[in-house]
C-alpha cells in the first residue's frame, strides 16, 4: 500500500532530509586516508543527536550501526569498522534520519584521497544516473520511467545496476510501498501521485551487476570484486515537479 504524504508530513520528512544532508556536507570534510568508517559512524550519532534526531538504521533488524559504509567492492550495507580508509579508496555512506518520527534517507560516495580515474568515472556515472532518474519523477509518470532512464545511462557508459537492491517508499517507517527498480521500461509499473515520497538510489557496478553476501548476513559486494557505488536522495512527487528532500546544496 502505497502512503500519499500530507503538505506537513512532507514538511517534517524535509526538516529530517535538511539534517540529513548537512551532515553529508560534514563528513565530505573528515573522509581523508587514516579516517575509519567508525569514526565517521560515531560522528554521524552525535551529529544527528546534536540535532535532536536519531539514526533510524541502528537497531533496524538488529543492524548495529548508524550508517552503512561500503568501500571499493562493497554495494551495500557494509559494516563501519576501525580499519584506516586508504588512498584510492571509494566508500559509500548510507544514512537514514528520523526527526520527530519523519525520516530521510540519503546515501552519498566520497572518493579517498587520490582516486583512479576508472573510480572517478564510475562515481560520476552514478550520480548523473540518479538525477536522470529523480527528472523521471513528474506526476503522471511511472517507475518504469524511472528505471529506464538509469538503466541506459549507466549501460551505455559500460556499466552495470545492481538488481538485488532496490529504491523504495518512506515516510514514518525506512521501506514502504513502492519498490523503485533501477531498471524497467519506459510506461510500465505504479503511476506516480502527488504525495508519494520515494528513494531513488542507483548502485552502478564497474563489472557485472551480480552480488554476493558476506558471512555478516549484511554486506552486499561485486561477484567480480569490482568497484561498485550508490547514491540516494529522498524525492517527493509534487505538482511542481521532484522536490529532492535531502539536497545538499540546501543545508
Ligand atoms: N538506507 C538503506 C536504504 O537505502 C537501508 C539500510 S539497511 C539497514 O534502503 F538495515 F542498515 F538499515
Ligand atoms: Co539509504
Amino acid at each position: 500500500m502505497i502512503i500519499l504524504k500530507s503538505e506537513r508530513e512532507l514538511k517534517m520528512m524535509h526538516e529530517a532530509g535538511k539534517i540529513l544532508a548537512s551532515c553529508h556536507n560534514e563528513i565530505r570534510k573528515m573522509i581523508n586516508p587514516g579516517i575509519s568508517t567508525l569514526a565517521i559512524d560515531h560522528f554521524v550519532e552525535q551529529y544527528l543527536a546534536k540535532w535532536g534526531a536519531t539514526p533510524e538504521q541502528k537497531g533496524y533488524k538488529g543492524y548495529k550501526y548508524a550508517t552503512c559504509a561500503s568501500v571499493n567492492d562493497e554495494i551495500c550495507h557494509g559494516f563501519p569498522n576501525k580499519k584506516p580508509l586508504k588512498d584510492g579508496d571509494i566508500v559509500t555512506i548510507d544514512m537514514v534520519v528520523n526527526l520527530n518520527g519523519a525520516l530521510a534517507d540519503s546515501a552519498w560516495s566520497y572518493a579517498v584521497g587520490k582516486i583512479s580515474s576508472e573510480a572517478a568515472h564510475l562515481m560520476k556515472i552514478a550520480k548523473e544516473s540518479m538525477y536522470k532518474g529523480i527528472e523521471q519523477a513528474q506526476v503522471g509518470n511511472r517507475l518504469g520511467d524511472i528505471g529506464h532512464k538509469i538503466q541506459t545511462y549507466v549501460e551505455n557508459e559500460g556499466f552495470s545496476v545492481v538488481r538485488e537492491f532496490t529504491g523504495h517508499g518512506i515516510g514514518r517507517s525506512m521501506h514502504e510501498d513502492p519498490a523503485v527498480l533501477n531498471y524497467g521500461t519506459p510506461g510500465k509499473g505504479v503511476k506516480l501521485r502527488e504525495g508519494m515520497v520515494i528513494t531513488i538510489e542507483p548502485m552502478v557496478n564497474v563489472g557485472m551487476w551480480q552480488c554476493k553476501i558476506d558471512e555478516n548476513g549484511w554486506t552486499a559486494r561485486t561477484i567480480d570484486g569490482k568497484l561498485s557505488t550508490q547514491y540516494e536522495h529522498t524525492v517527493a512527487i509534487t505538482r511542481n515537479g521532484p522536490l529532492i528532500l535531502t539536497d545538499q546544496e540546501l543545508s
